[in-house]
């Protein structure tokens, strides 16, 4: 038993701040995306897999409305009553001082209720997280899901992981205010332990595909930040959609190369780029499953590698400090592909690495990462690990 993991650190303060044991432990994870980057949002297919660093929340279910939480981490409380998550008020940037984290749970609380949704009840509560804030490992998603798993638990609503995942998206969307796709909500509510997921961002069905026994997955925190509200999200979504029009296509995902580049002599350089990261993103997702399936881990480091070139060239959403640190993995020992992974702009990469190799790998990506950028990585080895829901003990 590790004293400071949040398990731990949420249900010795609920029992501090409350004067009994919680009822139940909640956890939600956050994720890493292993290939299928800006195709969420376009219909398309991507291949996260969810981490064992988790959003946790000790509850007891109180009988009327009101939920109490204790944020550890940001050292705060909040109360709301569910009744009065009914309207976002207007106060504009939620990442504001005023708009506050509060608004997390009670744009859940919102999420659950709205349209045909649930009856809640609230409940007193402790959360703490352990993935890293800001650093495109959906620590956001894992808080919202963590919330909706609590109130599962005081609310007793069938947990529909489809639904959950949409509701969590339209928390994120239109109660936070931005606009993100389906992926980090659904791989949170669906991820499998030691598996990859296949989601299809349009039916929102899951595949868990088993991840190769002789490799590892490294996370690489290039320890730069880049906010998502940022406007160079919201405008590849809108060029991704100003190329769906222009193809005639409902989104991208029904657009093939041969069609792009039929249509290539009307369209803008820039959009015509863009769809062409998302229609070959999207078939290298498929690809990497196959590679999967047929034990052929270098294949699918090599979709690696030209997702990472595809998102650096034609989407435009890397970084110098995101190259640096894909470089300095691709040249460590062991490494069969690395790629920026996530929103980019920032925040963290993901190779694949042979487990044989893992400590040289590591020291030497670490090392290559320090002499080229002037910082101080951070590498993580992941364990896929299970969806949003309430922990076994
Ligand atoms: C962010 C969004 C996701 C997805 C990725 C890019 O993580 O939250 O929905 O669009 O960027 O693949």
């Amino acid at each position: 038993m590790n004293p400071d993991h949040p398990r731990e650190r949420v249900s010795r303060a609920f029992a501090a701040e409350y004067g009994s044991e919680p009822a139940a432990l909640v956890r939600a994870p956050g994720r890493v995306n292993l290939i299928g980057e800006h195709t969420d949002y376009n219909d398309g297919f991507v291949l996260p897999m969810a981490l064992d660093r988790a959003a946790w929340i000790a509850l007891t279910p109180r009988t009327d409305g009101i939920v109490r939480l204790h944020a550890l981490d940001l050292e705060q409380r909040g109360v709301f009553d569910v009744a009065t998550a009914t309207r976002r008020d207007a106060r504009g940037d939620p990442h504001a001082e005023h708009g506050g984290w509060l608004e997390y749970p009670r744009g859940v609380a919102w999420a659950l209720q709205e349209s045909g949704g649930h009856v809640l009840r609230g409940f007193d509560g402790v959360l703490a997280s352990d993935v890293p804030r800001g650093a495109g490992l959906s620590s956001s998603a894992a808080v919202e899901l963590a919330v909706a798993a609590a109130f599962q638990v005081s609310s007793a609503f069938a947990w529909d992981v489809a639904d959950v995942a949409r509701r969590m998206q339209r928390a994120e969307n239109r109660w936070v205010g931005v606009a993100s796709g389906i992926m980090d909500q659904l791989i949170g509510a669906a991820g499998v332990a030691h598996h990859a997921v296949l989601i299809d961002c349009r039916d929102l069905s899951t595949r868990p595909v088993p991840l190769p026994p002789e490799c590892a997955i490294v996370v690489l925190d290039t320890a730069t930040r880049r906010g998502l509200v940022g406007s160079a999200y919201n405008e590849r979504r809108a060029q991704c959609e100003a190329a769906a029009r222009a193809l005639g296509v409902s989104a991208l995902r029904d657009a093939d190369g041969a069609a792009l580049e039929a249509a290539r002599p009307g369209l803008d350089e820039l959009v015509y780029r863009r769809a062409r990261h998302v229609i070959s993103e999207n078939r290298r997702v498929l690809e990497a499953v196959q590679a999967l399936e047929d034990g052929d881990s270098a294949r699918f480091g090599g979709l690696m590698d030209a997702s990472h070139e595809s998102l650096r060239l034609d989407f435009e959403v890397s970084s110098e400090a995101l190259d640096a640190i894909v470089a300095s993995a691709r040249a460590a020992p062991g490494c069969l592909g690395a790629r920026m992974t996530g929103a980019g702009f920032g925040g963290c990469a993901v190779a694949l690495v042979e487990r044989a190799s893992l400590p040289e790998f590591l020291t030497a990506a670490a090392a290559a990462y320090r002499s080229a950028s002037g910082r101080e990585g951070e590498l993580l080895v992941a364990t896929a690990a299970a969806g949003a829901g309430r922990a076994t003990s």
